[in-house]
């Protein structure tokens, strides 16, 4: 498709929305169409997946239906809201995508990365990010800036235990070595330099 697709991963609380903030109006300022979205959500019907997702106790779901309801809100969010960005040459800067269903899902409750594929493919063909920037953080300076900006009001996943916290942020970074397409970024950096390195890193992959 004549547009790009650039995803933002990682860890609760590692900075990944303001960053999309200011990608988003840098892009804009530069002269490009951009459209900001994020997952789960970014459709009506996805936003309304969204709300079972994230909210309630964290056993509420265990990770088979939570594959299944990540790669159901997604495929509907490709359909409304990505692939007729993509198809019309706009930038889509979307907030999480199938790299947290790889982080978050698998290895929980038995759930593989080859079912993901698997699902991957049937809900969504070979649809996948041009650019993918991993935002990697310690989690308990994580947890810090969460507390900080939501106070007690924390969602599903923000209560799972620390050593969920811990793996996860393994899990990102081995799937970030492992895929050509992904960028890990030091979360911990000043704000300035993170948006400096995603631009840079745009402006070399992009060619809209
Ligand atoms: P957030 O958008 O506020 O980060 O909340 C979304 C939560 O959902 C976050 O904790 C990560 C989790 N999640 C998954 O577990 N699997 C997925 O595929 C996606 C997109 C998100």
């Amino acid at each position: 498709m004549p547009g790009f697709f650039i995803t933002f991963e990682g860890g609760e609380g590692a900075g990944k929305s303001t960053q999309i903030r200011r990608i988003g109006q840098a892009l804009t300022e530069a002269g490009h169409s951009v459209v900001v979205t994020r997952e789960p959500g970014g459709s009506p019907g996805a936003e309304a997946i969204r709300d079972l997702f994230v909210s309630g106790a964290p056993d509420r779901w265990d990770a088979v239906t939570e594959l299944l309801l990540a790669t159901a809100a997604r495929r509907d969010h490709v359909r409304q809201t990505i692939a007729p960005a993509l198809a019309a040459g706009q930038i889509v800067l979307c907030d999480r995508f199938v790299h947290s269903t790889l982080a978050y899902q698998v290895g929980r409750d038995d759930v593989t990365e080859e079912q993901v594929m698997a699902l991957h493919r049937l809900a969504l063909g070979e649809l996948w990010p041009d650019l993918t920037f991993v935002f990697d953080l310690e989690p308990q300076l994580a947890k810090e800036r969460i507390t900080a900006r939501d106070g007690e009001k924390l969602g599903r996943f923000e209560r799972m235990d620390p050593a969920f916290h811990t793996r996860l942020r393994e899990r990102f970074s081995s799937i970030a070595q492992n895929d050509d397409v992904c960028l890990q970024i030091d979360a911990a950096a000043p704000m300035d330099d993170i948006t400096t390195t995603l631009l840079d890193a745009i402006n070399a992959r992009c060619t809209l």
